[in-house]
């Protein structure tokens, strides 16, 4: 089972830092945890409870790429894991496929675990076409290694995205389903996910696990679903 708490532009580094401080306690089991805080706060942690990830990086060692962070800067604080293809990048910062498939390719080059999200906008979910869902999220995974051996694909319908809209466990088990005929690697759903339905949610077969947004900000929240979660 695999948590995953994307802090997107919430937290500090100082509170990041109390935040690993008190998840430290928490007895886990057997669920692999993830943390990808702000840039700001990619610190060299030394913690074992979570795995610390950076949620965006540019596709080169280092340059002329104003705004950016790249690969130098994240291997300073031994950054080895990434999120690509959020809805938000996406969608808010017009990440296009193309940047995205060079972005995957640089960094599976580099041998970072990458958290590959894909997901349909509300208005392709509202044509009630399944085909076109499905075409969607396949044109999201076009140039996309599936096979990367270090790939967990994170399913997150952008209408369910910080709005409290969640899936029903019937929409995410076909859409794990559809995404199980494109990879065998791990799937997670990510979407409003809380301690009200986090119980549920990986109840569906073929969900591994979950990537939080809003719920995953508070620790004791995060702790609490961690708890259902093992
Ligand atoms: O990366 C996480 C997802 O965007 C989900 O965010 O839990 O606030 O809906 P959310």
């Amino acid at each position: 089972m695999i948590l995953a708490a994307n802090f997107k532009m919430n937290h500090t580094r100082a509170s990041t830092r109390a935040y690993l401080q008190k998840l430290e306690s928490i007895d886990k089991g057997d669920v692999a945890l993830y943390l990808f805080p702000p840039f700001t706060a990619l610190d060299n942690y030394d913690t074992a409870v979570a795995t610390i990830g950076a949620q965006n990086a540019y596709c080169a060692q280092s340059g002329s790429y104003t705004g950016e962070i790249g690969l130098e800067q994240l291997e300073e604080f031994g950054i080895k894991t990434l999120i690509l293809g959020h809805s938000e990048r996406r969608h808010l910062f017009g990440e296009s496929q193309e940047l995205i498939t060079k972005k995957f390719a640089f960094f599976k080059e580099q041998g970072f675990t990458i958290f590959y999200c894909v997901g349909e906008t509300q208005e392709v979910r509202e044509s009630g076409s399944t085909e076109l869902i499905y075409s969607y999220i396949e044109q999201q995974l076009e140039g996309i290694d599936v096979a990367y051996e270090k790939l967990i694909v994170a399913y997150e319908p952008v209408w369910a995205i910080g709005t409290g809209k969640t899936a029903t466990t019937e929409d995410i088990a076909t859409m794990l389903e559809f995404l199980r005929t494109k990879t065998k690697r791990p799937l997670l759903y990510g979407g409003s996910v809380k301690p009200q339905n986090i119980a549920q949610i990986l109840q569906v077969p073929e969900c591994e696990g979950a990537l939080i947004g809003t719920a995953s900000w508070n620790v004791d929240t995060f702790m609490t679903m961690i708890n259902i979660a093992k």
